[in-house]
């Protein structure tokens, strides 16, 4: 059996198969090529191969898009071929019928995904700008706190808050006060339990490329791993009940009560609630992190976002996403830094519906797909491998509509639901940040940064900084 499926991954599906990366071991495929920083090694092979290239993780035939123009057929032209999520056993463990946002099939997931982009538009996110400038002066407010007591501070979980009481806020109706810590109340008892087990999740997920594994995965640890969620599930079915109970037709509050208008049953409002908090807290905050570490590394481009930031706005306080226009050096600081930290490196997997052509290349039906962006973002540029937020001064824009090499987001129909949202919180946490504060290492040298992957790729080293308050 074993020398059967061994044939099987060392021999072509056809004689027009994406270069094959490695030679396929018996049961693990090409997964020895893997270390601690999957993003680095697909990379690597992604620069040895060119613009495409197979690979067996484990027993699934997954092919990387390492090129911007096949990323563009695959993802926007046949988008109907290419829409779909593969079966991927342990995310059963958050959403046991694979019915939500992020993992539905392209037939169910188009409504819904249609229904849900109505939060997102210019006008509903212009409401939520009272909610984004309350919760940027409550993490620059804190954050000043720590300046005047001396103390060097980690940011990221009053980064963290900021982003997760915007969620709570647009979804559920809740708000959060200044006072609650990060590792108390709501944010503790919804968010901490999340993150704990997605990254379980992430640092399992060998387990769900062999498949023999993957069943007894799921049925042991995680059903114990689920369980956890047991919590979160009896909280959020009790706010679910409380606005059926108070909704208004014409008063509607956040997500939670269009959806309730539109129809839409219990078990589907939980696991939409379990995607915005899964893809929407940690995604931003991990943006805002990383920006903050590599303006403390890179002072003089640090100087240059304040000089700009403090000669346009003399009140901090303010500042609002629609602002961001005739700010050229702090957007060119935000997209370079979503370019040069690419969150989610292979963004979410796809699957090949149906036999089907990538440029010359054939890939069979059931074949995973993975958009290599971190390697477009690395490959396609002129020093690539550089924070240079200077390459991008003659061209700010930051809608992932019509650009197909700069790709934090993705792209074509399934690109990020949350990209407007995230550049909203980005823009003004940015801007208030360095408008108040010199961030420099506690002895002023560079820190580390060597990325982590997890559902996010982030710093690997927590950082302490000085906030030095200067206006
Ligand atoms: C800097 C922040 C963010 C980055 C870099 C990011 C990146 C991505 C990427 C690469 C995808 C995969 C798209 C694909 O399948 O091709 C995605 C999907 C998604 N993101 Fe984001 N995201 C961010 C912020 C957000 C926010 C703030 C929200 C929610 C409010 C959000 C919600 C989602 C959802 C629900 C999906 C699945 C969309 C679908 O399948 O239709 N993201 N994101």
């Amino acid at each position: 059996m074993d020398i059967l499926l061994y044939i099987k991954k060392n021999t072509r599906f056809s004689k027009n198969d994406p270069p094959l990366a490695c030679i396929s071991a018996p049961i693990i495929g090409g997964l020895y090529q893997m270390s601690s920083n999957p993003p680095d090694d697909m990379l690597r092979l992604a620069r040895k191969s060119g613009k495409i290239f197979s690979i067996w993780f484990g027993d699934n035939y997954t092919v990387f898009i390492n090129d911007p123009e096949l990323l563009e057929e695959v993802f926007i032209k046949n988008h109907d071929t290419f829409g779909d999520r593969p079966f991927v056993p342990s995310l059963r463990i958050v959403c046991d019928n694979f019915n939500d946002l992020v993992l539905n099939d392209n037939d169910t997931w188009k409504p819904l995904r249609k229904f849900l982009d109505q939060s997102f538009t210019k006008t509903k996110l212009k409401a939520l700008a009272p909610v984004i400038e309350l919760q940027s002066n409550n993490l620059v407010n804190r954050l000043k706190e720590y300046s005047r007591s001396g103390e060097p501070v980690d940011p990221f979980p009053y980064l963290r808050k900021f982003t997760f009481s915007i969620i709570v806020k647009m979804v559920l109706n809740i708000d959060l006060a200044y006072e609650e810590e990060p590792n108390e109340g709501i944010m503790n008892t919804m968010f901490t339990p999340i993150n704990e087990l997605v990254k379980r999740i992430a640092q399992g997920a060998v387990f769900d490329t062999i498949h023999l594994l993957s069943g007894l995965y799921y049925h042991s640890i995680g059903k114990l791993l689920n369980k956890s969620l047991d919590s979160i599930r009896t909280i959020a079915r009790n706010i679910i009940k409380e606005h059926r109970e108070t909704v208004d037709p014409k008063n509607t509050r956040d997500v939670l009560d269009l959806m309730i208008l539109a129809g839409y049953d219990d078990e589907l409002m939980l696991n939409v609630i379990f995607d915005m908090l899964i893809a929407g807290v940690e995604t931003t905050a991990s943006s805002l992190s990383w920006l903050t570490l590599l303006m403390v590394n890179h002072q003089e481009e640090q100087d240059n976002l304040r000089n700009e930031l403090q000669t346009k706005f003399p009140q901090w306080e303010n500042i609002q996403a629609t602002d961001r226009s005739g700010c050229t050096y702090t957007s060119a600081v935000i997209k370079e830094s979503l370019r040069h930290r690419q969150l989610a490196p292979f963004s979410v997997p796809r699957i090949a519906k149906t036999d089907a052509w990538i440029g010359e290349y054939f890939v069979p039906k059931g074949t995973h797909i993975m958009g290599n962006l971190l390697a477009i973002h690395k490959n396609y540029f002129p020093d690539g491998e550089e924070f240079k937020p200077s390459r991008w001064l003659d061209d700010t824009s930051l809608n992932p509509v019509g650009q197909t090499k700069w790709v934090p987001f993705s792209l074509g129909p399934r690109v990020c639901v949350g990209y407007q949202l995230a550049h909203d919180e980005l823009f003004v946490a940015v801007s208030k940040m360095f408008h108040n504060f010199k961030i420099t290492s506690p002895d002023g040298s560079k820190l580390d940064e060597t990325p982590a992957h997890g559902i996010t790729v982030q710093p690997l080293h927590s950082h302490k900084y000085k906030f030095e308050i200067v206006n």
